[in-house]
């Protein structure tokens, strides 16, 4: 018996499975109950009681080898069938393409970044606003020249008159947010805001009616000119890195008092004057002051109390200088041979 066992054991495993006939052939020869393992299970009957025990596991494991062996090949052949037979399931796969981030995201997860580990917030504001908001709270009056300055999609035009507070529109920058902000919460206050703002304009390689900015707001206690600037050093040389200058440029904003535009050394000639710096050695990079007193005020919060600065920046504006890419289109074309030059670790 144990001879005929160890024969079977050979034949089972020799067995040549390649389709469902033959596996219905294995199954048949040696697992069904005409089958040869069953004969076997038969004669089991007439094996000495001392060589039982021995014989008993020998019989057994062919069993289970046998019944493992179709059901390895059952389950193959399956799968082969679900696939279709020109599939074969042990190819390396084909290499998967993987997305990247859009050049804009890149920098402003970049941005926020920065500004998070020196305790600044994220705040967001609605990109449909009223005048009051975008403009006459950020102390821009009815008659101001400055409203000029950014030409606006008006939603819905509420009365005949000019600057109507409760106009509505697609808002001009994100300015709108520090006052949204400070409605709501009274100092301190250390929050930045990027978002989507609109203006129109017409498109072009250096202006585009829809782009991204980020603004920055904080109000406290004693808070001076000279804390923005060190705010703004430091900010310009995470992003830019240690070798970056900056300079600070008298400007005016309406809801900054006083205020000021930024400029970085150019990171192309390194401010020695080249083509992209167009000789100056500087190139702009945002806007900033300190919050105008009447700000505070119109917000409800104690403009004899708190200080408070303030600075916006364009987001592709930043992300040109940092990349050096020149066409403000291209951020908004989504041409993927543009957008995988752009790899980072940052989600
Ligand atoms: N809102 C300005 C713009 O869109 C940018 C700006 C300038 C924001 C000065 C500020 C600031 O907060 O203080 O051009």
């Amino acid at each position: 018996m144990k001879e005929r066992i160890s024969e079977l054991n050979k034949e089972v495993e020799e067995f040549n499975i390649h389709n469902e006939e033959s596996l219905e052939q294995f199954r048949i020869t040696y697992l069904s109950k005409k089958g040869l393992i069953s004969m076997l299970f038969e004669g089991f009957r007439n094996v000495p009681p001392e060589a039982k025990r021995d014989t008993g596991l020998l019989l057994n494991n062919l069993k289970q080898s046998a019944t493992n062996k179709y059901n390895e090949h059952k389950e193959r052949l399956a799968m082969i069938e679900v696939a279709g037979p020109s599939v074969d399931l042990t190819m390396p796969a084909y290499p998967f393409a993987e997305g990247t981030r859009h050049p804009i995201s890149i920098v402003r997860n970049e941005i926020i970044g920065i500004f998070s580990r020196i305790g600044f917030t994220v705040s967001v504001g609605p990109e449909i606003e009223d005048d009051n908001h975008v403009f006459t709270m950020l102390n821009f009056a009815s008659d101001h020249p400055a409203r000029d300055m950014q030409d606006t999609f008006f939603i819905e035009k509420k009365s005949g008159i000019e600057s109507d507070p409760h106009d509505v529109l697609l808002r001009t920058h994100t300015s709108s947010v520090q006052v949204r902000v400070m409605e709501n919460q009274q100092p301190p206050i250390r929050t930045i805001s990027p978002g989507r703002v609109f203006r129109n304009e017409a498109v072009s390689a250096r202006a585009h009616c829809i782009f991204h900015q980020i603004e920055g707001l904080y109000v406290a206690e004693n808070v001076s000119f000279a804390d923005l600037k060190q705010t703004l050093l430091y900010f310009a040389t995470e992003l830019f890195g240690k070798d970056v200058n900056i300079r600070l440029r008298p400007s005016f904003f309406p809801f900054t008092e006083p205020s000021a535009e930024m400029d970085i050394s150019c990171n192309i000639c390194g401010g020695k004057g080249c083509n992209v710096c167009k000789g100056t050695g500087w190139l702009e990079l945002l806007g900033c002051g300190m919050v105008d007193p009447n700000v505070l005020d119109a917000c409800g919060i104690d403009s004899e109390k708190y200080t408070g600065y303030a600075f916006g920046m364009g987001i592709e504006r930043a992300t040109m200088l940092k990349y050096g890419v020149n066409d403000l289109r291209l951020y908004f074309e989504n041409d993927i041979r543009f957008l995988k030059h752009f790899r980072t670790e940052i989600l």
